[in-house]
């Protein structure tokens, strides 16, 4: 049976949710599909803040330069400057909305993060920003009666027809059965992929579903290779890699190696505040140096009273795990944390594939280059989800794009080879466990074209198998982060390839995938269209 809704969005994090307001306020019904309860999702989980420029001595060049040169030459500096200037104007209005941000004597508090210049990072409940945001937008969402949010419902797949996105297939949670749901335009706001990895910051939701429903159904895929390893997540036997945030530096903490030395200062002159890409190998580098499999985050220094007050979500969390943030040192690694890449859209989240937008982290503006600056996901999500939003209702109020409310025919699935067969549970936690350790030790922080080479050969042999869908979305989006790493010779941001080190002129260039063609590079992703072949510069 299919049903019908004006818009579709797939997730509820902060992307999907502003999104869903900014329909619902041009008059159309919205069917928000979350994977799990409403709240569940990275933005859920964000600590240390979201990045805007509100301080007194702050402004949007700053802001732009530092998200700039975090970008490593490959951000697209439009993208950019509409972060930050339609940032400010979102966070003011999310303010309106009753967001409770944390205040010193009544004014905005801003924290630091790394390649931050200025104090730029608004906060919540000191280290339960994300919480507070999707608190607040859920209670914003709540008050428009257009907005239908399902729970549990978890997305199969696209369903193109005629070469448009017309709505989506999903399990529907309560009949417990296949369900597809047409509509205008569909809004992809699913989320990263952390889950990629062996190691992460992310939750369990975060499988990059959306990315791989979006190339499955023919929309461009873009810089897929440059993934985000956060480089201080708890690293204890049998824990899982809760996150340490970045602002736990930016309030004076250090890094130890296993001898007690602070060593930062072998690696960058920013020390502890050096973007993150750089701590992170940095690490790396110190864990090889001394044979150790962490290193130490040192809070030791800083007022006890004060930390618990300004980190109380990570003071409780590792005083869980026998840790006490005030007295002892942490013990941390890098673990991946975000994806720069993703579905291929213009500034208004207009995918290549007519009818799908894409907005927040599945997508990929160029907003973020080749490394993200911290706490600018969060803005990312408010600004581009609105955006995504603004611009499919204006797209399709045109005549001829009514709804389809039965199903139409034959309805042409470029992942219909996903659907091959549903597999077994215990398989897909086989191949899942596989693909995420082969992706942490041949795809992670350091790579070379040798174990590139033999990742990509054995996730083709995986693949080979007669998978589940899920299990083989999962195995394509992980050959499609190895596939451009390893088209890509050379270093840049996040993405460190031991056999090219240095960053090269030549590869100041986007990576484009698409379903049935091999990689090609792209110029700056055009602000306002991004029609499949319109700023594809040359074939590789
Ligand atoms: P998400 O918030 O991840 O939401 C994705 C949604 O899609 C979820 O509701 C999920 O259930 C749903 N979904 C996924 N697949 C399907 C499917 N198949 N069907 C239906 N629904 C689906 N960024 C900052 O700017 N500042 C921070 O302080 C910060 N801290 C972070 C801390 C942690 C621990 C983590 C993991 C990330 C942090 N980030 C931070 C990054 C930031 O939280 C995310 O990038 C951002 O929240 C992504 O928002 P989103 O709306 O794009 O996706
Ligand atoms: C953190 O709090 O360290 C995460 C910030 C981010 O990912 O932007």
């Amino acid at each position: 049976m299919s049903l019908g809704t004006d818009f579709v969005v797939i997730g509820s994090g902060v992307a999907g949710l502003r999104a869903s307001i900014a329909l619902a306020a041009s008059g159309a019904n919205v069917t928000v599909l979350t994977k799990d309860k409403a709240s569940e999702s990275n933005t859920e989980y964000a600590q240390g803040g979201v990045a805007v420029v509100l301080s007194d001595d702050d402004n949007d060049e700053l802001h732009e330069e530092d998200t700039l040169v975090a970008g490593a030459g490959l951000c697209d500096p439009e993208a950019v400057e509409t972060l930050v200037t339609d940032g400010t104007k979102y966070i003011k209005e999310l303010i309106d909305w009753g967001i409770e941000f944390d205040r010193e004597g009544g004014k905005l508090s801003f924290t630091q993060e790394a390649a931050h210049s200025r104090r730029r990072i608004l906060h919540a409940h000191g280290d339960s920003t994300g919480k507070e945001i999707v608190r607040s937008l859920i209670a914003r969402a709540g008050r428009e009666k257009r907005i239908n949010l399902l729970p549990f419902a978890n997305t199969e797949s696209l369903i193109v027809e005629g070469g448009r996105c017309t709505g989506v297939q999903f399990l529907d949670p309560i009949l417990r059965a296949p369900r597809s749901i047409r509509a205008k335009a569909v809004i992809l706001c699913t989320g990263g992929a952390g889950q990629l990895y062996q190691h992460t910051t992310n939750p369990s939701v975060a499988t990059g579903d959306g990315m791989a429903m979006a190339y499955f159904a023919g929309a461009e895929m873009a810089d897929m290779e440059f993934v985000q390893f956060h480089p201080t997540a708890l690293s204890l036997e049998g824990a899982p890699r809760f996150l340490l945030s970045e602002a736990m530096r930016g309030e004076g903490g250090v890094l130890r190696n296993v001898k007690g030395e602070r060593f930062m200062g072998g690696y960058d002159e920013r020390l502890e505040m050096a973007p993150r890409d750089i701590v992170s190998r940095s690490i790396v580098a110190e864990m090889r140096r001394t044979g150790s499999r962490n290193v130490f985050l040192d809070m030791t220094a800083i007022n006890g009273e004060f930390l618990k007050e300004r980190f109380p979500k990570i003071y409780e969390t590792c005083k869980f795990y026998g840790l006490d943030i005030t007295a002892d040192l942490l013990p941390v690694s890098p673990a991946s944390h975000y994806c720069m890449g993703g579905v291929r859209t213009d500034l208004h989240g207009r995918s290549t594939l007519p009818g799908l937008y894409a907005a927040g982290e599945v997508s990929c503006t160029g907003v973020h280059g080749a490394n993200r600056l911290a706490s600018n996901s969060l803005l990312e999500g408010l600004v581009f989800g609105a955006r995504a939003g603004e611009a499919a209702v204006a797209d399709e109020s045109g005549p001829g794009r009514a709804i389809a409310v039965s199903d139409a025919g034959k309805v042409a699935r470029p992942d219909e080879i996903t659907t091959r067969s549903t597999g077994g549970s215990e398989i897909s936690t086989a191949v899942r466990k596989r693909v995420k350790r082969v992706m942490w030790e041949r795809v992670g922080i350091l790579r070379d074209g040798e174990s590139l080479r033999r990742a990509i050969t054995e996730f083709d042999h995986i693949a080979s198998a007669n998978l589940s869908t899920s299990s083989r979305k999962f195995v394509t989006l992980a050959t499609l982060v190895a596939k451009a790493a390893l088209w890509r010779e050379e270093s840049r941001g996040a993405h460190f390839r031991t056999d090219f080190p240095e960053p090269i002129e030549a590869w100041r260039v986007h990576s484009v995938q698409k379903l049935g063609g091999s990689i090609f590079r792209a110029g700056r992703i055009d602000p306002n269209s991004v029609s499949a072949t319109s700023n594809a510069e040359a074939r590789a």
